[in-house]
Protein backbone atom coordinates (compact mmCIF):
# COMPACT_ATOMS: atom_id res chain seq x y z
CA UNK A 1 0.00 0.00 0.00
CA UNK A 2 1.46 3.33 -1.19
CA UNK A 3 1.56 6.28 1.32
CA UNK A 4 0.90 9.95 1.47
CA UNK A 5 5.12 10.10 1.54
CA UNK A 6 4.83 7.67 -2.04
CA UNK A 7 3.13 9.93 -3.36
CA UNK A 8 5.30 13.34 -2.61
CA UNK A 9 8.35 11.50 -4.14
CA UNK A 10 6.27 10.60 -7.35
CA UNK A 11 5.02 14.52 -7.31
CA UNK A 12 9.23 15.14 -6.81
CA UNK A 13 10.17 12.70 -9.21
CA UNK A 14 7.38 13.55 -12.14
CA UNK A 15 6.50 9.83 -11.92
CA UNK A 16 2.38 10.87 -12.25
CA UNK A 17 -0.57 9.60 -10.22
CA UNK A 18 -3.14 7.92 -11.18
CA UNK A 19 -6.39 7.19 -9.52
CA UNK A 20 -10.07 6.26 -10.76
CA UNK A 21 -13.04 6.36 -8.73
CA UNK A 22 -14.82 2.59 -7.68
CA UNK A 23 -18.31 2.45 -6.04
CA UNK A 24 -18.52 -1.27 -5.07
CA UNK A 25 -16.50 -4.68 -5.08
CA UNK A 26 -15.46 -5.32 -8.71
CA UNK A 27 -14.86 -2.01 -9.71
CA UNK A 28 -12.00 -1.82 -7.14
CA UNK A 29 -11.12 -5.74 -7.58
CA UNK A 30 -10.43 -4.78 -11.24
CA UNK A 31 -9.20 -1.35 -10.45
CA UNK A 32 -6.36 -2.60 -8.15
CA UNK A 33 -5.61 -5.48 -10.99
CA UNK A 34 -4.63 -2.94 -13.22
CA UNK A 35 -2.37 -1.60 -10.47
CA UNK A 36 -4.15 2.16 -10.01
CA UNK A 37 -2.14 3.90 -7.75
CA UNK A 38 -5.28 5.40 -5.75
CA UNK A 39 -8.79 4.67 -5.32
CA UNK A 40 -11.68 7.36 -5.02
CA UNK A 41 -15.50 6.49 -3.71
CA UNK A 42 -16.49 9.24 -4.90
CA UNK A 43 -19.51 11.07 -4.26
CA UNK A 44 -20.26 10.92 -8.26
CA UNK A 45 -21.77 7.37 -7.19
CA UNK A 46 -25.53 9.14 -6.49
CA UNK A 47 -24.96 10.34 -10.67
CA UNK A 48 -23.18 7.28 -12.30
CA UNK A 49 -24.72 4.32 -10.16
CA UNK A 50 -27.68 5.67 -8.39
CA UNK A 51 -29.12 7.54 -11.02
CA UNK A 52 -29.49 11.40 -9.48
CA UNK A 53 -29.11 14.53 -11.09
CA UNK A 54 -26.41 15.90 -9.23
CA UNK A 55 -24.42 14.82 -6.18
CA UNK A 56 -26.39 16.58 -3.54
CA UNK A 57 -28.62 13.44 -2.84
CA UNK A 58 -25.61 11.57 -1.38
CA UNK A 59 -26.07 10.92 1.84
CA UNK A 60 -23.24 9.54 4.76
CA UNK A 61 -24.80 6.19 4.79
CA UNK A 62 -24.48 6.27 0.82
CA UNK A 63 -20.86 6.49 1.03
CA UNK A 64 -20.17 4.01 3.93
CA UNK A 65 -22.07 1.34 2.32
CA UNK A 66 -19.73 1.31 -1.51
CA UNK A 67 -17.01 2.60 0.72
CA UNK A 68 -17.16 -0.49 2.59
CA UNK A 69 -17.58 -2.82 -1.04
CA UNK A 70 -14.56 -1.07 -2.30
CA UNK A 71 -12.37 -1.81 0.61
CA UNK A 72 -13.33 -5.62 0.39
CA UNK A 73 -12.68 -5.27 -3.36
CA UNK A 74 -9.23 -3.79 -3.10
CA UNK A 75 -7.69 -4.39 0.35
CA UNK A 76 -3.89 -3.29 -0.56
CA UNK A 77 -4.79 -0.16 -2.38
CA UNK A 78 -5.25 3.77 -0.70
CA UNK A 79 -8.72 4.41 -0.74
CA UNK A 80 -10.15 7.80 -0.35
CA UNK A 81 -14.00 8.44 0.46
CA UNK A 82 -15.66 11.40 -0.05
CA UNK A 83 -17.78 13.38 2.63
CA UNK A 84 -21.19 13.95 0.87
CA UNK A 85 -23.24 16.91 0.81
CA UNK A 86 -24.01 18.63 4.41
CA UNK A 87 -22.12 16.28 6.19
CA UNK A 88 -19.18 18.72 6.97
CA UNK A 89 -21.10 22.41 7.49
CA UNK A 90 -23.79 22.03 10.15
CA UNK A 91 -21.00 22.19 12.73
CA UNK A 92 -17.59 20.89 13.89
CA UNK A 93 -18.67 18.65 16.42
CA UNK A 94 -21.43 16.79 13.54
CA UNK A 95 -18.55 17.02 11.12
CA UNK A 96 -15.97 15.42 12.92
CA UNK A 97 -18.92 12.22 14.27
CA UNK A 98 -19.54 11.43 10.39
CA UNK A 99 -15.77 11.54 9.50
CA UNK A 100 -15.17 9.00 12.27
CA UNK A 101 -18.27 6.52 11.11
CA UNK A 102 -16.53 7.26 7.19
CA UNK A 103 -13.07 6.69 8.25
CA UNK A 104 -13.65 4.01 10.74
CA UNK A 105 -16.32 1.77 9.01
CA UNK A 106 -14.91 2.03 5.65
CA UNK A 107 -10.81 1.68 6.58
CA UNK A 108 -10.16 4.31 3.91
CA UNK A 109 -6.59 5.81 3.97
CA UNK A 110 -7.84 9.19 3.62
CA UNK A 111 -11.05 11.31 3.36
CA UNK A 112 -11.99 14.37 0.62
CA UNK A 113 -14.11 17.35 1.75
CA UNK A 114 -14.89 19.83 -1.11
CA UNK A 115 -14.18 23.70 -1.35
CA UNK A 116 -11.28 26.39 0.08
CA UNK A 117 -13.38 28.87 2.42
CA UNK A 118 -12.53 29.72 5.94
CA UNK A 119 -14.94 26.84 6.98
CA UNK A 120 -13.61 23.85 4.58
CA UNK A 121 -9.68 25.00 6.30
CA UNK A 122 -11.25 24.75 9.94
CA UNK A 123 -12.71 21.37 8.71
CA UNK A 124 -9.09 20.37 7.24
CA UNK A 125 -7.62 20.98 10.01
CA UNK A 126 -9.36 19.28 12.73
CA UNK A 127 -9.83 16.32 10.80
CA UNK A 128 -5.62 16.22 10.79
CA UNK A 129 -5.52 17.08 14.13
CA UNK A 130 -8.10 14.33 14.76
CA UNK A 131 -5.65 11.73 12.62
CA UNK A 132 -8.05 11.63 9.78
CA UNK A 133 -5.84 12.51 6.31
CA UNK A 134 -7.63 14.80 4.36
CA UNK A 135 -7.72 15.41 0.25
CA UNK A 136 -8.66 18.96 -0.62
CA UNK A 137 -11.23 19.47 -3.66
CA UNK A 138 -11.47 23.11 -5.32
CA UNK A 139 -12.24 24.42 -8.52
CA UNK A 140 -15.49 22.62 -9.83
CA UNK A 141 -16.92 21.57 -6.66
CA UNK A 142 -19.92 19.06 -8.06
CA UNK A 143 -21.54 19.37 -4.16
CA UNK A 144 -22.26 23.39 -4.76
CA UNK A 145 -23.69 22.77 -8.49
CA UNK A 146 -26.68 24.79 -7.17
CA UNK A 147 -24.42 27.48 -6.44
CA UNK A 148 -22.36 27.78 -9.04
CA UNK A 149 -25.54 27.60 -11.62
CA UNK A 150 -24.56 24.07 -13.69
CA UNK A 151 -20.76 22.28 -13.81
CA UNK A 152 -19.15 25.11 -15.40
CA UNK A 153 -15.22 25.74 -15.96
CA UNK A 154 -13.91 27.61 -12.60
CA UNK A 155 -10.66 30.49 -12.45
CA UNK A 156 -10.78 31.88 -15.78
CA UNK A 157 -10.94 35.00 -14.73
CA UNK A 158 -8.29 36.97 -12.73
CA UNK A 159 -10.23 37.21 -10.00
CA UNK A 160 -11.39 33.55 -9.46
CA UNK A 161 -7.77 32.50 -10.27
CA UNK A 162 -6.36 34.07 -7.90
CA UNK A 163 -8.95 32.89 -5.13
CA UNK A 164 -8.27 29.44 -6.46
CA UNK A 165 -4.37 30.15 -5.84
CA UNK A 166 -5.49 31.38 -2.12
CA UNK A 167 -7.65 28.55 -1.70
CA UNK A 168 -4.74 25.69 -3.19
CA UNK A 169 -2.26 27.35 -0.46
CA UNK A 170 -4.96 27.17 2.32
CA UNK A 171 -5.61 23.83 2.31
CA UNK A 172 -1.71 22.73 2.14
CA UNK A 173 -1.42 24.63 5.18
CA UNK A 174 -4.48 23.35 6.48
CA UNK A 175 -2.73 19.87 6.00
CA UNK A 176 -4.35 18.11 3.63
CA UNK A 177 -2.34 15.57 1.98
CA UNK A 178 -3.11 16.18 -1.65
CA UNK A 179 -5.56 18.41 -3.93
CA UNK A 180 -8.02 17.71 -6.65
CA UNK A 181 -8.42 20.33 -8.95
CA UNK A 182 -11.48 19.83 -11.03
CA UNK A 183 -12.85 21.82 -14.43
CA UNK A 184 -10.15 25.24 -13.89
CA UNK A 185 -7.84 26.33 -16.62
CA UNK A 186 -4.65 24.12 -17.78
CA UNK A 187 -2.64 27.32 -17.00
CA UNK A 188 -3.90 28.11 -13.78
CA UNK A 189 -3.65 24.21 -12.46
CA UNK A 190 -0.17 24.31 -13.87
CA UNK A 191 0.60 27.04 -11.51
CA UNK A 192 -0.71 26.09 -8.83
CA UNK A 193 0.87 22.36 -8.93
CA UNK A 194 4.12 24.30 -9.04
CA UNK A 195 3.50 26.29 -5.50
CA UNK A 196 2.60 23.14 -3.76
CA UNK A 197 4.35 20.58 -2.21
CA UNK A 198 1.66 18.33 -1.85
CA UNK A 199 0.32 17.05 -5.36
CA UNK A 200 -2.40 18.14 -7.84
CA UNK A 201 -5.00 15.21 -9.15
CA UNK A 202 -6.71 16.83 -11.44
CA UNK A 203 -9.62 15.92 -13.82
CA UNK A 204 -10.36 18.87 -16.50
CA UNK A 205 -7.36 20.86 -15.55
CA UNK A 206 -4.70 19.81 -18.08
CA UNK A 207 -1.52 17.72 -18.24
CA UNK A 208 0.36 19.45 -15.96
CA UNK A 209 -1.13 18.34 -13.08
CA UNK A 210 0.71 15.64 -10.47
CA UNK A 211 -1.84 13.22 -10.87
CA UNK A 212 -4.87 12.58 -12.91
CA UNK A 213 -8.23 10.58 -11.80
CA UNK A 214 -11.31 9.38 -14.37
CA UNK A 215 -14.53 8.32 -13.07
CA UNK A 216 -14.53 4.18 -13.10
CA UNK A 217 -17.66 4.47 -15.91
CA UNK A 218 -16.83 7.16 -17.65
CA UNK A 219 -13.46 5.75 -19.00
CA UNK A 220 -15.01 2.26 -19.78
CA UNK A 221 -18.24 4.07 -20.96
CA UNK A 222 -20.10 2.34 -19.08
CA UNK A 223 -23.80 2.90 -18.62
CA UNK A 224 -23.05 6.94 -19.02
CA UNK A 225 -23.93 8.84 -22.30
CA UNK A 226 -23.19 12.33 -21.67
CA UNK A 227 -19.69 12.97 -21.19
CA UNK A 228 -17.85 16.40 -20.87
CA UNK A 229 -14.88 17.57 -22.75
CA UNK A 230 -12.72 16.11 -20.35
CA UNK A 231 -13.43 12.52 -20.51
CA UNK A 232 -11.17 10.22 -22.79
CA UNK A 233 -13.08 7.00 -23.13
CA UNK A 234 -10.92 4.09 -22.93
CA UNK A 235 -13.25 0.89 -24.09
CA UNK A 236 -17.17 0.75 -25.14
CA UNK A 237 -18.67 -1.01 -22.37
CA UNK A 238 -22.25 0.27 -23.39
CA UNK A 239 -21.87 -1.49 -26.72
CA UNK A 240 -20.31 -4.72 -25.39
CA UNK A 241 -22.78 -5.03 -22.85
CA UNK A 242 -25.85 -4.27 -24.85
CA UNK A 243 -24.39 -6.60 -27.64
CA UNK A 244 -23.87 -9.57 -25.09
CA UNK A 245 -27.23 -9.55 -23.30
CA UNK A 246 -28.62 -9.39 -26.73
CA UNK A 247 -27.43 -12.16 -27.71
CA UNK A 248 -28.46 -13.62 -24.34
CA UNK A 249 -31.74 -12.56 -25.46
CA UNK A 250 -31.13 -14.19 -28.92
CA UNK A 251 -30.04 -17.76 -27.50
CA UNK A 252 -33.00 -18.15 -25.11
CA UNK A 253 -35.11 -17.61 -27.31
CA UNK A 254 -34.28 -20.05 -30.06
CA UNK A 255 -33.11 -22.60 -27.57
CA UNK A 256 -29.50 -22.66 -28.07
CA UNK A 257 -29.20 -21.54 -24.55
CA UNK A 258 -28.66 -23.61 -22.28
CA UNK A 259 -26.79 -26.27 -24.02
CA UNK A 260 -25.53 -29.38 -22.82
CA UNK A 261 -22.59 -28.08 -20.97
CA UNK A 262 -24.50 -25.63 -19.20
CA UNK A 263 -27.11 -28.28 -17.93
CA UNK A 264 -27.32 -31.19 -15.15
CA UNK A 265 -28.53 -34.99 -15.37
CA UNK A 266 -30.10 -37.06 -13.02
CA UNK A 267 -27.99 -40.41 -12.16
CA UNK A 268 -28.67 -43.17 -14.65
CA UNK A 269 -30.81 -45.17 -12.22
CA UNK A 270 -33.21 -42.49 -11.00
CA UNK A 271 -36.49 -43.52 -12.62
CA UNK A 272 -39.69 -40.69 -13.01
CA UNK A 273 -43.04 -41.44 -12.60
CA UNK A 274 -44.95 -39.85 -15.21
O1 LIG B 1 -16.88 12.15 -6.87
C1 LIG B 1 -15.97 12.17 -7.72
O2 LIG B 1 -15.92 11.35 -8.67
C2 LIG B 1 -14.93 13.19 -7.58
C3 LIG B 1 -13.89 13.28 -8.66
C4 LIG B 1 -14.47 13.85 -9.88
C5 LIG B 1 -12.70 14.04 -8.21
O3 LIG B 1 -14.95 13.90 -6.62
NA1 LIG C 1 -16.83 13.86 -5.40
Amino acid sequence: MKTKFDFIKMKESNDKITMVTAYDYPSAKLSQAANIDMILVGDSLGMVVLGYDSTVNVTLDDMIHHGKAVRRGAKDTFIVVDLPFMSYHISLEETLTNAKRVFQETGAQALKVEGGSKTIITVIEKLTEAGIPVVAHIGLTPQSVNVLGGFKVQGKDQANAERLIKEARAVEQAGAISCVLEGIPSELASVITKQLTIPTIGIGAGVDCDGQVLVYHDLLLYGVDRLPRFVKTYANLNQTTVGAVKSYIDEVKQEIFPADEHTYALNPETKLGE
